[in-house]
Order: C-alpha cells, then structure tokens, then sequence
C-alpha cells in the first residue's frame, strides 16, 4: 500500500457525502412541494435525476482533490485512475425508501486501497446520522464510538435482511425467510443495504444477512460493522460478496451461519 493518510480520506468522504447528501434531501423536499402543487413531475423522474446528479457531486468532489484515482459507482459506473485508490460510490442507497419519502436511505463511499477497503462512510440524510470506519480503529456514529449488541441467543436476535429486484430470488429469498422467522426474536427489511449493515454496528440489529448485493452497496457498511466488533462474512468461510453479505454480532454470528447454509440461503 502506498503511504496514504486513511483518516484523510475519511474527511474527504465524509464532506462529500454531506454535500450530495442534502442535495438528495432538498431534491427530496421539493418533489414533496411539487406533489402538492400537483406538477407533471413524478418521484421517479426525481430519484433518478437524484441519483446521476449526487454521484456526479461525489465524483466531482473526490477527483477534485485526487485527480489519480479510480471511482466505481452505482450510477456512473468505474472510471480508471493511476493511483491505489479506488472509491466505491452508492449516491443513494435504499432509493425505494427514498422515492417514497420514507427517512432510510443514505449515501455510501468507502475507499479501497489495493483491493481492501480501508475507509467507509455512511450518511443518511435525513436523520443527520455520519458513521465512519477506518480499518483498525473502530467505527464512530457521529464522531462516538459505536458496538454491536451482546446477543448470544438467536431466539433474542433481532436480525435484518433485505430482497434482490429480481422475482425468482425474490421468492427465494422470502422461502428463507419463513423458516427464519419462527427461530428469531424477529426480522426487520428497512431497505437500505448501507443503513442495515450500520444499524449492526450501531446494536439496532443484531445481524443482518442478504444475498445479491453490489460492492457498493455493502463496502462502506462492511468495514463499519466489522470495526464495532461484527463478524462480517459470506457463508461457508468465504468473505462477503455477492453471494451474501452477513454480518452479526459474536455472540449469534456461528448458529445464524449455520442456519443461514442449511437453509442454502446464498442460492438463487
Ligand atoms: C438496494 C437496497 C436494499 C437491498 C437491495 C439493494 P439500492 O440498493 O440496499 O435494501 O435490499 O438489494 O439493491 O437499489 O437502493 O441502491
């Protein structure tokens, strides 16, 4: 890894999530005034319109002060650069929530060097809640230190998941889930990737699993909830990819595993 100052990046991160981040919120606010005037514009023009123009925010930001690295985003999809550093750039993640007006959805950048993510910054806009991770030096919610819960009871875990766009995973992924439901305290779906994977670090959940998401929804949020102690994988010893992402508490993180690969939750 070149000498690079991870905390910098973080700093860089962060400002730009807050800048494209009220840009997602004042678009947000104003579809809300349009819908009462009842205008011909609809949300789903908005959240698209939303989505290019806070990426382009991000990128611009991020090459503005680093001309040599490479950015890979939801939208605007991968741009080459010379350096170590790649961005991986979710503008706004949870963009159902937020063509709803429903307060889940948030901005997601992590900073990868050498294929490791390093830094990850989460922001959602509408709660005004910052969380950020540096690789080894634990993970903050607005600037405090943040834990995952001390469940050591699956039948007491609150656990987390979320749905693919495509209908047969879909229903893949809902057979799962009814043979989860009866073993766990309960299940929340809140619908953002990013959101969920903080709301692990944070103890709001106490796992979280998915199968199908993209790197950009699950860099940021990964290295968050692995830095407030959550074992963040995959299933059957692999790292987390698209296949699934898992992240839990300690306590929970073997038996849900277990469950999770008995009930052959990674397959289609
Ligand atoms: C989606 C959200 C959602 C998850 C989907 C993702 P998007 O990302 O993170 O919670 O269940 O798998 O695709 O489309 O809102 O950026």
């Amino acid at each position: 890894m070149q000498d690079i100052d991870v905390k910098s990046l973080v700093d860089l991160a962060v400002s730009a999530a807050h800048e494209a981040g009220a840009l997602a919120r004042d678009r947000r606010r104003a579809v809300e005034r349009m819908a009462v005037a009842a205008t011909k514009s609809t949300p789903t023009d908005v959240v698209t319109e939303s989505d290019t123009a806070a990426e382009q925010l991000i990128r611009d930001r991020l090459l503005a002060v680093r001309p040599g690295d490479a950015i890979h985003g939801e939208e605007g999809g991968h741009s080459a650069g010379d350096s170590d550093v790649v961005w991986v750039v979710d503008p706004i993640d949870g963009t159902v929530n937020y063509l709803y007006g429903i307060p889940q959805y948030a901005v997601s950048i992590a900073a990868q060097v050498d294929a490791t993510v390093e830094a990850g910054v989460v922001y959602n806009p509408a709660s005004d809640e910052t969380w950020t991770a540096v690789r080894g030096s634990g993970a903050l919610l607005n600037g405090e230190p943040i834990a995952v819960t001390g469940c050591a009871d699956l039948s007491l875990a609150l656990v987390g998941t979320g749905f693919g766009y495509d209908a047969g995973r879909r229903a893949r992924q809902a057979a799962v889930l009814a043979e989860l439901v009866p073993v766990v305290r309960d299940i929340r779906r809140a619908g953002s990737a990013a959101l969920d994977l903080c709301a692990v670090a944070s103890g709001r959940l106490d796992a979280y699993y998915e199968r199908g998401l993209n790197p950009w929804d699950r860099a940021a949020g990964g290295l968050i909830a692995a830095e407030a102690g959550a074992v963040v994988s995959g299933l059957y010893g692999q790292p987390p990819a698209e296949a699934m992402t898992f992240a839990a508490t300690p306590g929970i993180a073997e038996d849900l595993r277990a469950l999770l690969e008995r009930l052959g939750a990674d397959r289609v």
